[in-house]
């Protein structure tokens, strides 16, 4: 048996064989991520939020940005799902992983403490526009957004956000981290949704799903760089 039969990333998430379409999207993404940026990546680091974590030079400024434009994304992915154009988008209402209330929370925090908050930018209100406008044509490759959104900051997000506390936080954890319940749980919970809605699709609804990845990537990636500006 060679080492990359007995060596497969994806049993650690469904302890066994590669069983639902959600594998498929999770080996999307993970090909899609530098070397640097996660082990199973297999992309060459060219811009400074595709290093590694611990050679990124945040500001306090930049990270207000990101925190203002990722809440617009999940504002709007989380007005979609409540008053879904597909029914099959129901099936992801009150997951446990919704954002929106979380970041507002942490705005608040340093609205608070005397901080600025900047107005939404390009990236986030960018990404919101797309996702909008693809959730009512296409419930595959919309389902592909609601995916890498989600879960992308469940993994890398919350190492960057380790790091990035680190360097300006003063270590301070934000609420955009913290979830009510096992993480573990919501998220196996949300994986299980992922594969029943995928069982009525099409091979060819699977892969424009798996295609829209890159799309994520992109849109995902301008808004993380506000971090570094
Ligand atoms: C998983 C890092 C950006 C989507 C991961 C993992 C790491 C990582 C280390 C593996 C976690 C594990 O195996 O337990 C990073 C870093 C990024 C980044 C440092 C820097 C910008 C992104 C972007 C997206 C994304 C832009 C998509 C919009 C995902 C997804 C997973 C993942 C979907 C799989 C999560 C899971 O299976 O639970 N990331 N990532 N990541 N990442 Fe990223």
């Amino acid at each position: 048996v060679s080492a990359a039969t007995t060596e497969k990333p994806w049993r650690r998430y469904t302890g066994g064989e590669a069983k639902g379409f959600v594998d498929e999207l999770r080996l999307a993404a993970m090909k899609l991520h530098t070397r640097q940026q996660a082990q199973e990546g297999e992309m060459e680091a060219k811009a400074p939020e595709e290093q590694r974590v611990e050679e990124w030079e945040p500001t306090l400024d930049g990270y207000l940005k990101f925190l203002v434009d990722i809440k617009v994304v999940y504002d709007t992915l989380e007005q979609i799902i409540e008053k879904p154009s597909f029914p099959s988008y129901g099936e992801f209402r009150n997951t446990g992983l919704e954002r929106s209330e979380k970041l507002a929370k942490d705005l608040k925090w340093f609205e608070e403490k005397g901080y600025g908050i900047p107005k939404a930018s390009s990236p986030g209100v960018a990404y919101a526009k797309y996702l909008e406008q693809l959730s009512e044509k296409d419930p595959q490759a919309f389902i592909c957004h609601f995916y890498n959104i989600y879960f992308a900051n469940t993994a890398g997000g919350r190492i960057i956000a380790k790091k990035v506390a680190e360097k300006i936080l003063d270590s301070r954890e934000l609420e955009f981290y913290k979830w009510d319940g096992e993480l573990s749980q919501l998220l196996q919970n949300v994986r299980g949704k992922l594969n029943k809605v995928a069982e009525n699709w099409s091979r060819e609804d699977k892969n424009r799903c798996l295609g829209e990845t890159e799309i994520s990537f992109k849109f995902y990636r301008e808004i993380v760089r506000l971090m570094l500006s």
